[in-house]
């Protein structure tokens, strides 16, 4: 590397450390706020006891296609594929599309390092566009900047469960002809235009990681409305069996197989569902309230025509507040509250520090002042007045 890169990667590792440093350590105590936590109060633990008695635990159980078929018509599309985590979604979505070397495809550079990862895996390149201040959600107005004759796919986030803008992401899609595949890991019942994200594009990933707003401990789930799609997704999942033989591959597949045990958590998590997207709306509303009047803390924006389902409640310490977002973090802490930082944009990233020649101001911004709060869907009101009580305090 020459001196120039390597400066411009010490710069880089500065401007990351201002973003996330090492977690403030939460006391050692029984009554910690975690800044997450599972709601597994219905069918879960009798869903799960049935494939323990009936030894259906592997993938070849009722579970799995039962929670495929709920999930995926909730979306409001005919097919799920679950896979074991939401990143192999992603990446198993992307190998159906036949991405390869040197596609290029445009993520937003504020996103969780799956999204740049699936692309990275199957040899394309990530093109991150900067996201907008607001909702936090990839800019429309910056992407044709970056369209290249080699570029196939378009992947917005629904950032912690605010979606995109759809419609102006779908007009640039038709434009160039390129493909939309949603990565909504984080936006489980958001709708935008009263329709549910998922529905859009031509394919949709999901993650049922432990802290989703529905889980199954680790996993996945690509919805799809186009048959065949659905069809090659399945190959491809299941280590590219063909029909005519077994043990007969003619296509590299994976195996990214969802277990009928966490699918069985998956149902039982699935019949609760308005419940829990309620549970993370109701805490944002009542976080914005008692946040509204303690200034230098910035409270998320919701978009006319979306319904943001609050995965993970965000706030923004700007320099007014007169501690850092380091400081009120620590102090959150001190009290037992966890809280987490916001991502480190892509290009911050020391296994993408190739793309440190462009410029992310506001993916920047956003990860030196974010973090976000507890959030669970079981979060109660007076933690929340709790938590808040704790900030207006630490405000010098
Ligand atoms: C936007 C986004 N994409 C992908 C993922 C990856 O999901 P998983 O952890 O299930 O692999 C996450 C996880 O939080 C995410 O936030």
């Amino acid at each position: 590397m020459n001196s120039m890169n390597d400066d411009k990667s010490r710069e880089a590792l500065r401007r990351a450390s201002e973003m996330a440093g090492p977690e403030p350590v939460t006391p050692d105590r029984v009554d910690i706020i975690p800044v997450c936590q599972p709601t597994l109060e219905g069918n879960e633990r009798k869903y799960v006891m049935q494939c323990m008695d009936t030894n259906w635990i592997s993938s070849r159980g009722k579970f799995v296609d039962e929670f495929e078929e709920s999930f995926s018509h909730y979306c409001g599309v005919r097919f799920g594929i679950t896979t074991n985590s939401g990143t192999t979604a992603l990446h198993l979505a992307l190998a159906t599309m036949g991405l390869g070397d040197g596609d290029e495809v445009i993520i937003p550079s504020f996103t969780m390092i799956s999204t740049a990862n699936a692309v990275s895996y199957l040899g394309g390149k990530p093109i991150p566009v900067d996201v907008e201040p607001d909702t936090w959600n990839i800019d429309p107005d910056k992407i044709e900047a970056k369209i290249t004759d080699k570029t196939r796919a378009i992947i917005p986030i629904h950032t912690y469960g605010h979606p995109a803008d759809m419609d102006r992401l779908q007009s640039i899609a038709d434009k160039y002809g390129l493909d939309i595949v949603e990565d909504a890991a984080e936006a489980h019942g958001a709708e935008y235009k009263g329709k549910r994200v998922g529905s859009f594009g031509k394919m949709a990933s999901f993650s049922f990681y432990a802290n989703k707003i529905i889980t199954t401990g680790e996993g996945g789930m690509i919805v799809t409305d186009n048959e065949e799609l659905a069809d090659r997704i399945g190959t491809l999942r299941n280590y590219g069996f063909t029909q005519e033989r077994h043990f007969w591959h003619k296509v590299m597949g994976f195996s990214y197989r969802m277990t009928n045990l966490q699918a069985a958590i998956g149902l039982g998590q699935f019949e609760k569902i308005d419940e829990l997207v309620q549970g993370r709306i109701d805490n944002a509303r009542l976080y914005s309230k008692l946040l509204a009047d303690i200034s230098g803390i910035t409270t998320p924006h919701e978009s006319k025509d979306v319904k943001a389902v609050y995965w993970m409640y965000g706030v923004l310490v700007e320099d007014d507040f007169g501690i850092s977002k380091d400081e009120l973090r620590q102090k959150l802490a001190d009290r037992g509250i966890e809280t987490r930082s916001f991502f480190i944009p892509i290009h911050l990233q020391p296994i993408y520090s190739y793309l440190l020649s462009d410029e992310f101001p506001v993916s920047e911004e956003l990860g030196r002042k974010g973090f976000y709060l507890p959030s669970a869907s079981n979060l109660r009101p007076d933690q929340i007045e709790f938590i808040v009580e704790v900030i207006r305090d630490a405000r010098p």
